[in-house]
């Protein structure tokens, strides 16, 4: 396929939308929709607004339809079992707390994770093991190299009841992606559940979870061209069935006494209440528009960006780049420091210069940029959309800041 970026564009509103140009390159925290997702979403609230399975009226019929169709169409996109392995979440960051919330944790147990997790993947882990008699351990990431010692990790494995791995398929500081495949068959080998924060990888990684062997994946829509707010869990059922709902309520129980319930199937008993079905009807439609472009295309044409960018920085005294050198380890983000310059304050230059919107901060990685003694740095994370153009302007906008600030 010829990747056509400017018909990519014109299915994005708001490049037509807003009068003034603007480069959008901070796709990692959430990506813009196209016209089919914003379409699939208004036509929820323009045709049929109601909600599904207690509704036996025409409206809740069509709800319940779509609904299940977006469970089946993101069932296929992972590839997983059955539709009902699918939980919609808010986000990845209630996926994962379902997880940590939800085992029968045992005094002694640990949980493994990298150093360099997402606070969604630290925090319910931290304060899980301050509630409960659990540990939380860490294997190391070379952020620099972009690899993981697996022989550490194995060790960790062997000298520890380590109940549960998670760890990052890609991460969102730095863009490299984990050898998930391997990771999975060691902790396996000791009898690990694997959980994989899969938020960063779902548009450039084809995410097959059957040949991933984990047992449970989180991911959210909003990073994937969906709508905001939207999120998956998905569990292999077996293990799904061992889970404590986090949440009670409406849909969750299918019979219920003054003191007891039935709980009701998966995936319904861990869905409390009335859900988004906006959210999974344009997920859908967003699963329509990545696989119509394909997940290889896209990190094509990431990595041709990504390739200029590296080149245009890399010689540069002043910049230290927060992941491997080579951007093909790292296609989806461009993550760097300026030395002796405050990357807020550059980015807010650049957006006020060129409209060019980029990150600067910790990326909600707070403990492992404490660790490196790393001050805030500024993200590039590139998209479908972005064009060649966009990057010289932004290195023809970022080479003097580093020259002459
Ligand atoms: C690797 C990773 N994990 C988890 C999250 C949390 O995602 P959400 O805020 O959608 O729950 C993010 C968001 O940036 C992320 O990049």
């Amino acid at each position: 396929m010829s990747y056509k970026v400017n018909d990519i564009r014109d299915q994005f509103p708001p490049f037509k939308n807003n009068k003034k140009e603007f480069i959008y390159m901070d796709n990692a925290c959430t990506t813009l929709r196209p016209q089919s997702v914003i379409e699939s979403i208004t036509d929820y609230y323009n045709y049929h607004p109601s909600c599904h399975n207690r509704a036996l009226h025409t409206f809740g019929k069509q709800t319940t339809e779509k609904f299940s169709e977006a469970r089946s169409k993101i069932s296929k996109f992972v590839n997983a079992k059955s539709a009902n392995e699918i939980i919609f979440t808010k986000n990845t960051t209630e996926a994962i707390n379902i997880i940590a919330k939800g085992i029968n944790w045992q005094s002694g147990d640990c949980i493994l994770t990298t150093d360099m997790e997402h606070n969604s993947n630290l925090l319910p882990w931290q304060f899980l093991a301050k509630e409960k008699e659990v540990n939380h351990l860490q294997f190391d990431v070379d952020v620099y190299e972009g690899s993981v010692d697996l022989s550490g990790f194995e060790k960790i494995l062997k000298e520890n009841k380590v109940k549960l791995v998670s760890f990052f398929h890609t991460s969102n500081v730095s863009g490299i992606t984990l050898p998930v495949r391997k990771l999975t068959e060691i902790a396996k080998k000791y009898g690990a559940i694997v959980l994989v924060d899969c938020a960063q990888a779902m548009i450039t990684h084809k995410v097959d979870v059957q040949d991933l062997g984990a047992d449970f994946i989180a991911f959210s829509m909003h990073k994937s061209f969906g709508p905001s707010g939207f999120g998956i869990l998905y569990g292999k059922s077996e293990q799904l069935e061992l889970l404590t709902p986090m949440i009670f309520g409406g849909e969750t129980v299918v019979d219920a006494y003054y003191d007891s319930c039935t709980f009701s199937e998966i995936p319904f008993r861990f869905e409390a209440g009335l859900q988004n079905y906006s959210g999974a009807i344009g997920s859908s439609a967003a699963i329509d528009f990545i696989e119509d472009l394909g997940q290889e295309n896209i990190k094509a044409h990431l990595l041709e960006l990504n390739t200029l960018l590296t080149d245009a920085l890399a010689g540069e005294d002043r910049v230290k780049i927060i992941g491997p050198k080579d951007p093909a380890l790292r296609p989806s983000i461009l993550n760097f420091t300026i030395e002796n310059l405050d990357m807020a304050e550059v980015s807010v230059i650049l957006d006020k210069s060129h409209r060019i919107m980029v990150r600067s901060g910790v990326h909600c990685c707070h403990a492992w940029y404490h660790k490196q003694e790393l001050k805030p740095t500024l993200r590039v994370s590139l998209s479908v959309y972005n064009t060649v153009e966009e990057i010289k302007t932004f290195i023809k906008a970022i080479t003097p800041i580093i020259r002459f600030y």
